[in-house]
């Protein structure tokens, strides 16, 4: 890897804040449907306000609705970092920060999750949310072939060089990964956009793109605690 593509590695990062009001110019969006292409997937993209505020509602449904399930909201609960000195000490998690939540809220709320159904608590944290996606024309999905580990593995390899190269032309993305695996979430996406998924077609990642002011810090570990190594 050249220094400028692992600086662009280095420096690749979710936003999940507003974005600007400015669209991602056609050809950027070619180049990534050619990266996609060379691999096998088709990058589709849509601009229509119907599809996107629908996508948005779907995405924000789906975050509520996981949190019903138990076994997803226990797990959720040991990977929120609430304060950024948190965040920073384990180098992992998903920190409140990187969200745009206040930490004491997301605390209160993944504590008592059953009052996000009550109307006024819950609605004020459906629009704290909403706000955040503020600004948001556009949505693009990658399909393709999603049966086998091989696949799995070129899927995930794919979605970062779309991620760098939109990162290289200044493009930030959100990936919407639940509406991915939530299965009514993915049907409601799939029959909207007509998603091609017969055959062991798939669509397999869903995300928002635009511009946006550079996001805070997602804290990683260092790449040796993420190796398993065997001493005999
Ligand atoms: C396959 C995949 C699915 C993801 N799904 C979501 C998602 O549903 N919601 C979300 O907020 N972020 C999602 N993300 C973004 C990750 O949470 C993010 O990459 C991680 O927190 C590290 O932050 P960074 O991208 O700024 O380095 C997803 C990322 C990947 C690779």
């Amino acid at each position: 890897m050249n220094s400028a593509a692992l600086q662009r590695m280095r420096t690749r990062r979710t936003s999940r804040r507003p974005y600007l009001d400015r669209r991602v110019p056609d050809d950027v969006i070619r180049s990534v449907q050619n990266i996609a292409a060379e691999s096998g997937y088709r990058l589709k993209h849509t601009g229509d306000p119907e599809h996107v505020r629908q996508i948005v509602r779907i995405n924000q449904e789906t975050l509520f609705a996981d949190l019903e399930n138990d076994d997803v909201h226990a797990e959720i609960l040991a990977w929120l970092r609430y304060s950024h000195d948190e965040a920073k000490q384990t180098g992992d998690g998903l920190s409140a920060e990187t969200m745009f939540l206040p930490g004491r809220l997301l605390k209160f709320c993944m504590q008592h999750r059953r009052m996000w159904t009550l109307p006024v608590i819950g609605n004020l944290v459906r629009k704290i949310y909403l706000n955040t996606m503020r600004g948001v024309h556009e949505m693009a999905w990658l399909e393709g072939k999603f049966e086998k580990p091989q696949d799995f593995i070129e899927a995930g390899r794919t979605f970062m060089r779309v991620w760098l190269e939109l990162h290289r032309h200044g493009v930030v993305i959100h990936p919407f990964g639940t509406v991915i695996t939530n299965p009514k979430s993915h049907q409601q996406f799939s029959k909207l956009v007509d998603a091609h998924e017969q055959d062991g077609n798939f669509a397999w990642m869903l995300f928002r793109l635009g511009y946006s002011k550079y996001p805070p810090q997602a804290f990683r570990r260092p790449g040796e605690a993420m190796v398993i190594s065997e001493v005999s």
